[in-house]
């Protein structure tokens, strides 16, 4: 049974690679012998790619539903008391599976960009083909060479075990009777989705990349690629988005530090493509309306997409443990190349279209709509320019360590060793940028495209921002002291006041027009423009999130106690009492320690937490669990830290009050539904259709 389904999934992986190559091959000789029966072609064998890597995934799920611990991967992230549904999710548990799910799920993209009607642009087919299947090519080669998820486990002749596709000779199979087991802080519905989510979104920006790639080759530089590629753009860019909040939920759940964010260089990974991708969303609307930027748009299109393979690049090489790590790691220099390749090849298309993607318009205001774009994007690059630093510097004062033995004056900065650059560095370099980046989000919409002036910003903008400042004076008032935090809650009271006021004087106008009900014309208004009230939604989003982010990052408090069973802790206007402790082996294999503790805020009981610490026999990993109570006000946020195993009669509890976090969730969930109303697809309106028919006139179809 086991040889059956390693043979159909290895033999699906390898035949999809052939596939790729095969595409890559007749895209090209059907692109220069004008041939489009062999685009045709090619573009078959793109859409072939889903239905054999399916094939490929399902016999990966079928090893780890099945316990077929022979196989290295089953037994490295399965064991027999997994539920089968954490055996499913155990598919991207590891590095060989999460790479084979990566290229399953590309193929899905690549046979939904095949499916599309491409009617009107017929030239970019070849090339969105090559580039689509390259990267997906580049993929399913580390799979199979180097990452294999059916390799198997043997014991050579000498006794040792080994790890290998085919039978060593003399070597006979070894089947462990049990696997190690899912590490156990993947066991959390946030980590369930979460790498789905971050892998839709890294995959997904492959799209835009290939279209200005092909609009590059082609020379069909106007704004075609860009309107053809924004839905696909803001799609990723909410996947992208997604994986880094359900990444912050699982930390904050999980991690058990009282936080949700830490500027861990895999973090960081995530975020270094959206930073990209945020500025791009909007310049690319200067592009569109003012024919301006069209490099810079170029630019950061290659750089998403460069740093999305950086970021599978840094989690998956090994470099972030140790830069020799990288060295030995088969993948590692690969990755590296193919970012190298990748990089340089686009700089050089972009180079030879360089003139032809001249600016159509001057700026004729810093106050114009373009001007505060313009602003945005810098904000944004500067935020990378910082994470990116910071993410490369202890790999660099690590591997370049004979700078410093060369130059005794480097030798502080090349020191060989690992330095860590820690949350303050992140924090304070980048905090400034994002507060500029909620005022620019508060201003900009009150801005018209090429003339406006301070006179009429001012003439729009003084009503909300009026009301705005209520929220300061109230707290001075009710005695808050902390200028920063002041400062931040503006911030996100001017943008919140631009923005409802936007939605106001847009439904107000046309109910007054129309007679109908405010309501009902506030649906209108959104239904006719809902790139520009999506994207509203979206920032409101980013308000309430920010509101989190202040929140817990300027006032959270903390304190740690050791207490005897009855004793209290206090913290603000909490206390709790530490009421008993059971600790008990489970079904399941995990040794559990769950306290009980009583929570009493301003004196009265308001129910009971439970923190606890599993610790999971088989991979010999522990898990704290935090104890939490939620409100929107604040979360009161309680660890268990340590104990007494046999009396348990004193224990270590830490405590961290957590003022506003909450709205970091709420937040995220109206950013979702903000994207999904801006990249809803439209009806094919008459014009659209017109356009269509057209097109295949003078193409002959
Ligand atoms: C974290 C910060 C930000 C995020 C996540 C964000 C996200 C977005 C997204 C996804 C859209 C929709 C784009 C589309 O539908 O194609 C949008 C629209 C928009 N953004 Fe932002 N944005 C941010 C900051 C800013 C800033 C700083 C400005 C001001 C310079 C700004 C101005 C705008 C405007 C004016 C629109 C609507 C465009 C229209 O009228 O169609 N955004 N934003």
């Amino acid at each position: 049974m086991v040889d059956t389904l390693v043979n159909f999934g290895l033999g699906a992986l390898v035949i999809t690679f052939l596939v790729a190559l095969y595409g890559i091959f007749a895209a090209l000789y059907g692109n220069f012998q004008k041939q489009p029966r062999w685009i045709e072609s090619a573009k078959n064998a793109m859409l072939l790619t889903f239905p054999l890597l399916t094939v490929a995934v399902s016999m990966i799920v079928i090893l780890l539903l099945q316990n077929h611990f022979e196989v290295s991967y089953v037994s490295q992230v399965t064991s027999l008391s997994m539920p089968p549904y954490l055996k499913v999710t155990a598919l991207w548990g590891g590095q060989p599976g999460s790479l084979v799910f990566w290229s399953w799920l590309m193929s899905i993209f690549a046979s939904m960009v095949a499916l599309r009607n491409w009617d009107r642009d017929r030239e970019f087919l070849p090339w969105v083909i090559v580039v689509v299947m390259v990267t997906l090519a580049f993929f399913l080669l580390l799979s199979i060479f180097f990452e294999n998820p059916f390799a198997r486990l043997w014991i050579l002749p000498t006794g040792q075990t080994a790890e290998a596709l085919f039978r060593p000779s003399g070597a006979t199979i070894l089947t462990p009777s049990d696997g190690s087991g899912l590490n156990p802080l993947l066991r959390h519905p946030g980590m369930i989705i979460h790498p789905p989510m971050q892998y839709l979104g890294f995959v997904s920006f492959v799209i835009p990349y290939a279209f200005a790639m092909a609009a590059l080759i082609t020379g069909r530089t106007d704004a075609r690629w860009i309107r053809i590629t924004r839905k696909w753009t803001l799609w990723a860019w909410l996947f992208l988005s997604m994986g880094l909040v359900l990444g912050m939920r699982w930390a904050y759940d999980v991690l058990g530090w009282g936080g949700y964010w830490g500027w861990d260089p895999v973090e960081n990974a995530a975020l270094m493509p959206w930073l990209t991708a945020t500025p791009f969303l909007h310049s690319v609307m200067i592009q569109e309306k003012r024919g301006m930027l069209k490099r810079w748009n170029m630019f950061l299109v290659i750089l998403t997409y460069d740093l999305m393979i950086f970021g599978t690049f840094l989690v998956r090489s090994g470099v972030l443990s140790s830069v020799h790590s990288f060295a030995q790691s088969a993948i590692g220099p690969l990755f590296f190349a193919f970012i190298a390749i990748t990089f340089v090849v686009s700089i050089y298309l972009l180079s030879r279209r360089w003139e032809e993607l001249h600016t159509e318009t001057e700026m004729t205001s810093w106050f114009s709509r373009e001007g505060f774009f313009l602003i945005n994007n810098l904000l944004f690059i500067g935020i990378l320019v910082v994470v990116f630093w910071g993410v490369i510097f202890p790999l660099l004062t690590e591997g370049l360590g004979f700078v410093g033995d060369l130059i005794p004056s480097l030798r502080d900065v090349f020191t060989g060793q690992k330095v860590t650059v820690g949350p303050s560095y992140y924090e304070g370099a980048t905090g400034p940028l994002w507060a500029g980046l909620l005022f620019l989000m508060g201003v900009c919409p009150l801005t018209a495209w090429r003339i406006s002036t301070m006179k009429s910003l001012g003439r729009n903008i003084w009503k909300p921002t009026l009301v705005s400042f209520v929220v300061p004076v109230v707290l001075v008032v009710t005695g808050m002291s902390n200028w920063w935090a002041i400062l931040a809650f503006w911030l996100t009271a001017l943008v919140a006041s631009v923005t409802l006021y936007e939605f106001y004087k847009g439904a107000s106008a046309r109910s007054r027009r129309t007679g109908k009900n405010f309501l009902v014309e506030l649906v209108h208004l959104v239904r006719r423009d809902r790139r520009r009230y999506g994207g509203y939604m979206i920032h409101f989003g980013i308000i309430l999130m920010a509101l989190g982010v202040v929140g817990i990052e300027m006032f959270q408090t903390e304190t740690q106690s050791t207490v005897a069973l009855g004793e209290t802790i206090t913290l603000e206007n909490y206390m709790i009492t530490y009421d008993s402790l059971a600790e008990f082996d489970t079904a399941d294999n995990r040794n559990v320690a769950r306290a009980v503790v009583s929570v009493y805020e301003d004196g009265q009981k308001v129910g009971e937490l439970y923190p606890r610490r599993d610790y999971f026999y088989e991979s010999q990993q522990p898990m704290t669990i935090p104890g939490v109570r939620s409100t929107m006000e604040d979360d009161f946020y309680i660890i268990l830290v340590d104990w007494q195993p046999i009396s348990t009669q004193r224990a270590t509890f830490k405590l961290y009050h957590n003022p506003l976090v909450n709205w970091l969730w709420v937040g995220s969930f109206v950013l979702i539904f903000g994207t999904m109303v801006a990249a809803w697809p439209e009806k094919e309106t008459e014009e659209i259709r017109a356009v269509a028919r057209e097109a295949r006139a003078t193409v002959g179809d």
